[in-house]
């Protein structure tokens, strides 16, 4: 299974990820992921990449298909993977054949979850998460820990520089202008699915595993 999870921030993208992950046992690459524990380390890339993030733009596509083809070509990713976050620009998405055409095998589907703005500045300005593992918290729907100490590994739970308003407001206008003509480019192809995400989060997984269930089918 190639499954690509398209959306805007905070869409629930990651949420829904980790479920498919536990479910069906292939790998959750969220490239948010990789660069906050790049930006964490201070290594080349994260120092490169922290400012892009604050300001909610975009890193840029050449540095992203680099860090993709290399996890791609990872053991675990031999049976499948979700892509959480990529590709995010029309050059990315290209750069994804022409990696998946390299590894002999494009059986990519694509799921859109779609969210109004209103619900992801809710959702994103209520989320907070583990400063070391990364895990998710939301004021609303799983409240942290009064002390705001991470119950898994201790760290300190915070709110993501990129989830203060300002910031939430430049990632929706740049995801309406660079990746939402990705909805357009994968329907040409007769790849995507098209879910509200408005719904539940088992609501929106079981349908996710309608969709995955019949491909499997066909
Ligand atoms: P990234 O980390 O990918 O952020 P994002 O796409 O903006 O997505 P989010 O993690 O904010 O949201 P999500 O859809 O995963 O929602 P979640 O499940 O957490 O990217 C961050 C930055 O890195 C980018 O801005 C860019 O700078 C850079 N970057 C990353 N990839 C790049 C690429 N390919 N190219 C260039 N630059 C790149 O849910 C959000 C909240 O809602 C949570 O609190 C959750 O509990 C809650 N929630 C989820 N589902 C529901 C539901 N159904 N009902 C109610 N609440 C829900």
């Amino acid at each position: 299974m190639q499954l690509i999870l398209l959306g805007a921030p905070g869409a629930g993208k990651g949420t829904q990820a980790k479920k498919i992950m536990e479910t069906y046992h292939i790998p959750q690459i969220s490239t948010g992921d990789i660069l906050r524990k790049e930006v964490r380390e201070k290594t080349e890339l994260g120092l490169k990449a922290k400012d892009i993030m604050e300001r909610g733009e975009l890193v840029p596509d050449d540095i992203i298909l680099k860090m993709i083809e290399k996890r791609l070509q990872q053991p675990d990713c031999q049976n499948g993977f979700i892509l959480d976050g990529f590709p995010r620009t029309i050059p990315q998405a290209e750069g994804l054949e022409q990696i998946l055409d390299r590894m002999g095998k494009n059986q990519l589907i694509v799921i859109e979850i779609s969210v109004s703005d209103e619900e992801i500045i809710r959702r994103l300005s209520n989320r907070r998460i583990c400063s070391i593992c990364g895990k998710d918290f939301n004021l609303i729907l799983n409240p942290p820990p009064v002390d705001m100490i991470c119950p898994v590994c201790g760290g300190k739970i915070i709110q993501r520089d990129d989830d203060k308003p300002e910031t939430i407001k430049k990632r929706l206008e740049v995801y309406r202008k660079q990746t939402e003509p990705l909805i357009k480019f994968y329907q040409q192809k007769g790849k995507l699915f098209r879910i509200d995400g408005l719904r539940p989060i088992e609501t929106i997984f079981n349908q996710i595993k309608e969709i995955l269930e019949s491909q499997n089918r066909s």
